[in-house]
């Protein structure tokens, strides 16, 4: 089948010969002025950019959201106003611990990061399928990730060092319970509910601030894989979600999820009966309810994918006018890393590539960097301020102000009650689903190899509810925790 296209060299000149290269006679050395050659086999050796250093794995997909309630009262974030309003988005779901090429049938927590192409530039929700996280202090992130990466002597995965610290980090045990219970191993991309987990800020055109918290729920249910299965699976089939997620949408089955918000008044947050900005606590849905905001749908997928999913750059920190961040220790501490991240992994311009370009126009006065793309800016005035008419601040777009108070000082967070709210999830599973879960920790932790590191973590699951945690002890053959 003929195009009738010439095969060119990326700078454009047609290659002559593509299948043999050039010798010195038909038995002799390759020669360097096989400047063909070089390019290809030099490009190919720079193929690929480093991976994600943590949700390496994931698959993507474009789509639109759309505008079904009207917040206008609490955001002037122009992607949630307007009843019908429609804004393209991309999403990548993803697994955490994987490298790139791991199994998609683990139990971890899915990334579920959406870029909201708005009007007034991206808005990002970098969240997962669940609504807490394992620390609250992004100080810790660095040393939580180590323990689920690869141990540096044996390159295997290291129950021990991985118990070790969540023993030693109690905060971790209600997103632990998640982890390890039946939603560990969602079935399918599709059907997993999505959390922005952190508080947000929603600030409306009079300025005024709510609290918010992101809740997608996904319209095709909540289904999960039993562990055996998603271990048969991970051999068999590595990429059975990612595979799912395509095949859905190419045959126009197209997931969807509705997008709720909890709202949480300003001074609520000062006598709330736990701290709203603590990343591994829930709001409780009795105090602040659930409120519609709109519809995303899922219905392109990429055409290329390192184009588009590889080289997507999600950020907590690429907000809009109407949602501003709240002083939740994780999230301030992604506003710094994910940006850098970026700059590392794609380069200084990488919101200049297609899939993270902005859809409506972008001013400003940064110039040159590796990879530049465009004009660079052409003729035009390129520092601020100017007598030029050069694009110019709007001060209607600033962050709210906000009150601060107290000592600059490294301090936690002042609760420490980590327990509660992974009781309550325990005391909330039917008979069966514990003894799912109670099954799933005991297998985890049997490889553990300090036995201290055991008895100290049933500890914790004993104060979250003393059945949970003699349950575990049981199945470990370990003595029962006692009460402290
Ligand atoms: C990816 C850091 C906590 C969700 C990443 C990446 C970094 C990172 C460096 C790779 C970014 C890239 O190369 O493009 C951190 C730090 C955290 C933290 C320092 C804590 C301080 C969280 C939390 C969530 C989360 C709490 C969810 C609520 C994600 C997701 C991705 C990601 C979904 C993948 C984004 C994509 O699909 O490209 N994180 N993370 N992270 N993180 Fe975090």
């Amino acid at each position: 089948m003929s195009t009738n296209k010439k095969l060119t060299t990326s700078w454009g000149a047609p290659v002559g010969d593509n299948q043999n290269s050039m010798t010195a006679g038909s038995r002799g050395p390759t020669l360097i002025q096989d400047v063909h050659l070089l390019e290809k086999l030099a490009h190919f050796n720079r193929e690929r950019v480093p991976e994600r250093v943590v949700h390496a794995k994931g698959a993507g997909a474009h789509g639109y959201f759309e505008v079904t309630n009207d917040v206008s009262q609490y955001t002037k974030a122009k992607v949630f106003n307007g009843v019908g309003k429609r804004t393209p988005l991309f999403i990548r779901f993803s697994t955490v611990a994987g490298e790139n090429g791991s199994a998609d049938t683990v139990r971890d927590p899915r990334g579920f990061a959406v870029k909201f192409y708005t009007e007034d530039g991206n808005y990002d929700i970098v969240g997962n399928n669940t609504p807490v996280f394992f620390i609250r202090d992004a100080i810790k992130f660095p040393d939580f990730i180590h323990t689920q990466k690869r141990d540096p002597q044996t390159h295997l995965k290291n129950p021990t060092a991985i118990w070790d610290f969540w023993s030693l980090s109690p905060e971790s045990l209600h997103q632990v319970t998640i982890l390890m219970s039946d939603r560990g191993i969602p079935a399918t991309f599709r059907h997993m509910h999505g959390y922005g987990s952190h508080t947000f800020k929603w600030v409306n055109e009079e300025g005024e601030g709510v609290w918010i918290k992101y809740h997608f729920r996904t319209e095709q249910g909540v289904k999960n894989l039993a562990p055996d299965l998603a271990a048969k699976l991970a051999g068999e089939n590595p990429d059975y979600h990612t595979e799912d997620l395509f095949n859905a949408i190419e045959k126009g089955d197209f997931p969807e999820w509705k997008l709720y918000v909890q709202i949480m008044p300003l001074e609520d947050a000062n006598t709330y009966r736990f701290d709203p900005f603590d990343v591994t606590k829930v709001w409780s849905q009795k105090d602040y309810p659930l409120i519609e905001v709109g519809r995303m749908v899922l219905d392109r997928n990429p055409e290329n994918y390192f184009a588009e999913v590889e080289q997507a750059t999600f950020s907590p920190g690429t907000l809009v006018p109407g949602v501003d961040v709240s002083p939740d220790k994780m999230l301030q501490g992604r506003l710094f890393a994910y940006a850098d991240a970026h700059r590392y992994r794609v380069g200084a311009n990488h919101n200049q590539l297609p899939i993270n370009r902005p859809k409506n126009e972008v001013n400003n006065y940064q110039r040159d960097g590796q990879m530049r793309f465009g004009n660079n800016g052409g003729g035009s005035v390129y520092y601020e301020p100017n007598s030029f008419d050069g694009p110019a601040e709007s001060p209607e777009d600033k962050q709210a102000a906000y009150a601060v108070s107290g000592y600059a000082d490294a301090v936690a967070y002042d609760q420490f009650d980590h327990y509660t709210q992974a009781g309550d999830l325990y005391r909330l599973l039917s008979e069966e689903e514990r003894t799912r879960l109670v099954a799933n920790i005991v297998e985890a932790m049997k490889p553990v190899k300090v036995e201290e590191i055991k008895l100290r973590q049933i500890q914790h699951f004993y104060k979250a509810d003393p059945e949970y945690g003699n349950r575990i002890a049981e199945g470990l053959g370990l003595p029962l925790p006692q009460e402290v």
